[in-house]
This record gives C-alpha cells, sequence and structure tokens, in this order.
C-alpha cells in the first residue's frame, strides 16, 4: 500500500501532530508524515517532530513584510515537499484565498468546538457563556471562510456543573486526539472526499461521529 505523503503545520505545544505521529506508527495507517512546519519558532511541535525523526522546519510569519508574502513563501516550501495531504494542527494562521484555493480538498484543519457554534477564539469560554450543555471538536477541509468549510467529523463531550474553560478544554483535547487521527486516516486511505462542497465517506453523504 502507497501511503499518503502528510505535512503537518503548527504553530505551538503539537500534541495533535503527536497523536498523528503515534497512528502513523500502526502498520495499517494509511499516511506517513513527511513533514511539519511552524510558524513560529519557539513552538514545542518542532521538538516532537525532530524527536520522531521528522524533517522540521520554522517559517516565521514575523520575518514578513505583509500577508501575502509569508503565504507565498510557505506554498513554495509545502511544493517542495509535495504532500498529497496539509494537515493544520493548532496552527493558528488564517491564510489568504489564493493559498487556500492552491490546496482546496487537500487541507484540512480540527478546531475546538462543534462548528458551526464558536468559530474562531476563546471557544471554551464561549460555549460556556452560551449555556449550551453539549460541546467538543471538528474536523473540516479547510475554505476561505474561516472554520466554514465542510465538516468531516465532529466528536462530542458533556458540559458538567462548574466548568472553567480550562476544565472543558483539557476534556475538548482528549477527544481531538481521538478524532484527528480517525480523519486523516479517512482521507488519506480515500474513504472520506471532498464532493461539491460536501464530504462524502464510503460513496455517500456524511462523515466521522464520535459520542462519548
Ligand atoms: C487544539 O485545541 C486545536 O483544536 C486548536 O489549537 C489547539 C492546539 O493544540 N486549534 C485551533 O484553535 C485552530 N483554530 P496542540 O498544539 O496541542 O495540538
Amino acid at each position: 500500500m502507497t501511503k499518503a505523503r502528510i505535512l503537518v503545520l503548527i504553530s505551538g505545544g503539537g500534541s495533535n501532530l503527536q497523536t498523528l505521529i503515534d497512528a502513523s506508527r500502526q502498520p495499517d495507517c494509511a499516511y506517513e508524515i513527511v513533514h511539519v512546519i511552524s510558524n513560529r519558532p519557539e513552538a514545542y511541535g518542532l521538538s516532537r517532530a525532530e524527536q520522531a525523526h521528522i524533517p522540521a522546519r520554522c517559517l516565521d510569519h514575523k520575518a514578513f513584510k505583509d500577508r501575502s508574502s509569508f503565504d507565498a513563501a510557505l506554498a513554495q516550501m509545502i511544493d517542495e515537499v509535495r504532500p498529497d495531504l496539509i494537515v493544520y494542527a493548532g496552527f493558528m494562521r488564517i491564510m489568504g484565498a489564493d493559498f487556500v484555493s492552491r490546496y482546496e480538498g487537500r487541507m484540512i484543519n480540527i478546531h475546538p468546538s462543534l462548528l458551526p457554534n464558536f468559530p474562531g477564539l476563546h471557544t471554551h469560554a464561549r460555549a460556556l457563556e452560551a449555556g449550551v450543555t453539549i460541546h467538543g471538536c471538528t474536523v473540516h477541509w479547510v475554505t476561505a471562510g474561516v472554520d466554514e468549510g465542510a465538516i468531516i467529523g465532529q466528536a462530542a463531550v458533556p458540559i458538567l456543573p462548574g466548568d472553567t474553560p480550562d476544565d472543558l478544554a483539557a476534556r475538548v483535547l482528549v477527544q481531538e486526539h481521538r478524532l484527528y487521527p480517525a480523519c486523516v486516516q479517512a482521507v488519506a486511505s480515500g474513504r472520506a472526499k471532498l464532493v461539491d462542497c460536501r464530504t462524502w465517506l464510503d460513496g455517500r453523504p456524511g462523515g466521522l461521529a464520535l459520542l462519548g
């Protein structure tokens, strides 16, 4: 079996990157992580990649005069690697429309809420403030609209009395670590595809749902 070549984009701690690395070591895994790029030099995820002997580089966005020159440099780096799939794992940059359309259908993200609720930042505090009783995370295709692309999979957690944003973040992160490897495997193996702005799983419109 030829494995899909995955490039992972990070900005921080890289715990999701770590779960993808761990899953990629299973014999039936449909992907291999061929490269990691961070837009922040201090991102601990770079050390995780190095420890796993995966080539890792930093492209510091602060070194660029504007957004489009950073986007162009990142696209050049990505194209040198020739990945089949680009995986945002805590990559905290909003990329321009040219960049996004260049990789549309080959780029996915994990977001810490049940989209379309709570796109953007501070999702856990906003969920508590809104009084919802179920929260979670979403894996979706990256499109030009922030956190708007078709959903590949979601995992849900309860909100418990007295929860703080940190409590909730920790509970959601456990589910992120289950959901992301499952979704990347579904895309890399060809089970999940983007068709006319909808995800198709196993030949039908739909996605993965992890409950509890
Ligand atoms: C994760 O919770 C991820 O969902 C979130 O950043 C965290 C990264 O953690 N991503 C976003 O908020 C993207 N909008 P990690 O670096 O430990 O994987």
